[in-house]
């Protein structure tokens, strides 16, 4: 059985025990790195290790068959034709130093069917259900997909239907964007939001995708837009960010990917998306 919100409780329920062990896990201070990935500011820590391998037994014992990508320890393949997509510790860079923006995000993901768009930016697939979990702040942000996008403040709160503020005029948007962990990507990301910034209200740099998406979906910004990103960034946070009604795209309108992912309110992107392609992203 695959339907959305059975995958979606599923979901949440693994979120909340990996959280819980984050919280717990995590020393006083400064976390020490344990080794570095695609760079040597990439850090991975053992409670990233120790909370995708929660996730990935909690996911496997109750769907046997299931696939499973996860940002640390790689791919599983399905035989369900659904697939685990999760980020164990998405801003691991807070993290470390103890700034209170990071999350779980754990997404499902359908293989693709006949007129599907590829949404994860793995090039395959239909995020169907998902969850970012606001690790500190314990925010919920859920979303199932045809089914609308949801935040629970916490654990006592009610849930709240999500929909993305459509803003004013362009100059007055406060756009959220990251950086890669390749300088060179960096050094060609920093120049084109030098471009961005003076033609915007500002620019947040928070330092977790998914919740940049998340908190799109929830009005405290206007647009995101950033390169680089990897599917367990994406899949999750995109999901809420898309079911609150915004537009998640990539370059020129190809699916939201590696390349580029750029998320705004529907009166917003003919604006929004001419400007990135000005400013060089
Ligand atoms: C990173 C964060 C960051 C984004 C990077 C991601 P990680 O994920 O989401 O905001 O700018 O592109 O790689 O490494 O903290 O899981």
């Amino acid at each position: 059985m695959s339907d959305p919100q059975g995958l979606l409780t599923l979901a949440v329920d693994t979120a909340r025990a990996a959280a819980e062990l984050i919280r717990r896990q995590r020393p006083a201070g400064r976390v020490k790195a344990s080794s570095t990935k695609s760079s040597a500011t990439d850090a991975v820590t053992v409670v990233d290790v120790a909370s995708e391998r929660l996730i990935r037994a909690r996911l496997a014992s109750a769907r046997p068959g299931d696939g499973f990508l996860g940002e640390e320890s790689g791919v599983v393949d399905s035989t369900t034709g659904i697939t685990w997509v999760v980020d164990p510790i998405d801003g691991t860079t807070n993290f470390v130093y103890g700034l209170p923006a990071y999350a779980v995000s754990i997404a499902a993901v359908r293989a693709d069917v006949l007129g599907d768009q590829p949404e994860t930016g793995s090039g395959g697939g239909t995020v169907v259900a998902g969850v970012v979990l606001d690790v500190v702040g314990g925010e919920e942000f859920t979303a199932v997909r045809g089914g609308g996008a949801r935040l629970r403040r916490g654990p006592d709160d009610e849930l709240e239907p999500l929909a993305a503020v459509d803003p004013g005029p362009i100059e007055q948007a406060l756009v959220a964007t990251g950086f890669g962990y390749d300088p060179q990507r960096r050094a060609a990301q920093g120049a084109a939001v030098a471009a961005l910034l003076p033609r915007v209200r500002d620019v947040r740099r928070v330092g977790a995708a998914s919740l940049d998406l998340c908190w799109l979906a929830a009005g405290r910004v206007d647009a995101y837009v950033e390169q680089g990103l990897k599917p367990w960034d994406l899949a999750a946070g995109g999901l809420v960010a898309r079911e609150a009604g915004a537009v998640v795209t990539g370059l020129a309108g190809e699916p939201a990917g590696e390349r580029l992912v750029l998320a705004c309110a529907p009166g917003l992107y003919a604006a929004f998306s001419r400007l990135v392609l000005d400013c060089g992203f």
